[in-house]
């Protein structure tokens, strides 16, 4: 139990070689525009999300190769970008972020971070793929630790029906409430969840194959917000699901 964080350490330095989104989002993603999707709708919703605070200070959890950081510093914030994987992290420096933006390799357990110090952490795909729910509490606990009062955690994650495994990809899909249930055990006030997107939509493909295109990407991705606040958490499907926590 002790390790688990960094069992999956290789599985991401073996994909560190690829075009830093690819790396962490869909590695078969030849083209890119299914990654490139995918990762407008994260920057999108987080920027929406973050935009009203006035954010000074964020974290990224499970940062990668910092995909998410331009949008974060967009928003006028000095960012951390933290994760486990030392192979991803060595790519952040490509992304041309500047000195506002600092990538840190961690343990998996303990952000060398100091409390109260941060308006927000942000978190795109991570607790998907923090797999023990002891060691979910304990990354949680660090978050709600290191947010300041009335700090924010906005995180997307893959949520399905029912708590579902998948070993292969290092990945634990939970439900809605057991995410909710999960925040405030860590000491953080679950404030909103929201259906994204679904994972396997035939138009998903059909982007990634390049026969959608890129001008209609946007539409879609609204319309599948839409359709996700219509229809719920399918029994066949994940969701990506934006949840709000606040650290009281
Ligand atoms: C699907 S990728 C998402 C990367 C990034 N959040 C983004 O938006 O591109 C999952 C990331 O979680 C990281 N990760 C896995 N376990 C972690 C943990 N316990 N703490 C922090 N990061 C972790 C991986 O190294 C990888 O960078």
């Amino acid at each position: 139990m002790k390790d688990a964080p960094l069992d999956q350490r290789p599985h991401w330095d073996a994909l560190a070689h690829l075009d830093p989104d690819a790396a962490v989002i869909d590695p078969r993603d030849r083209r890119g525009d299914k990654n490139a999707y995918l990762a407008a709708i994260r920057n999108e919703t987080i920027a929406q999300s973050l935009a009203a605070r006035g954010v000074r200070t964020a974290l990224d959890l499970g940062c990668g190769t910092g995909s998410l950081g331009r949008t974060l510093l967009g928003l006028g914030a000095r960012v951390v970008g933290l994760d486990i994987a030392r192979g991803l992290l060595a790519r952040v420096a490509e992304r041309g972020l500047g000195d506002a933006y600092l990538p840190v390799l961690y343990d998996g357990w303990r952000f060398p971070i100091r409390d109260a110090s941060l308006d927000a952490v942000t978190t795109y795909v991570v607790m998907t793929h923090i797999v023990e729910d002891r060691q979910l509490i304990q990354v949680l606990g660090e978050c709600a630790r290191v947010l300041a009062p009335g700090g924010v955690l906005i995180a997307i994650e893959q949520v399905r029906r029912k708590v579902r495994d998948q070993p292969s990809a290092f990945k634990r899909f939970r439900t809605l409430a057991s995410y909710e249930q999960l925040f405030a055990e860590a000491g953080l006030r679950p404030r909103r969840a929201e259906i994204l997107r679904y994972g396997h939509t035939p138009w998903i493909y059909l982007i990634r194959f390049g026969w959608i295109p890129k001008r209609l990407h946007g539409r879609l991705a609204r319309l599948e917000r839409w359709w996700g606040s219509r229809i719920g958490v399918p029994p066949w499907d994940y969701c990506d699901v934006l949840f709000e926590a606040a650290k009281p």
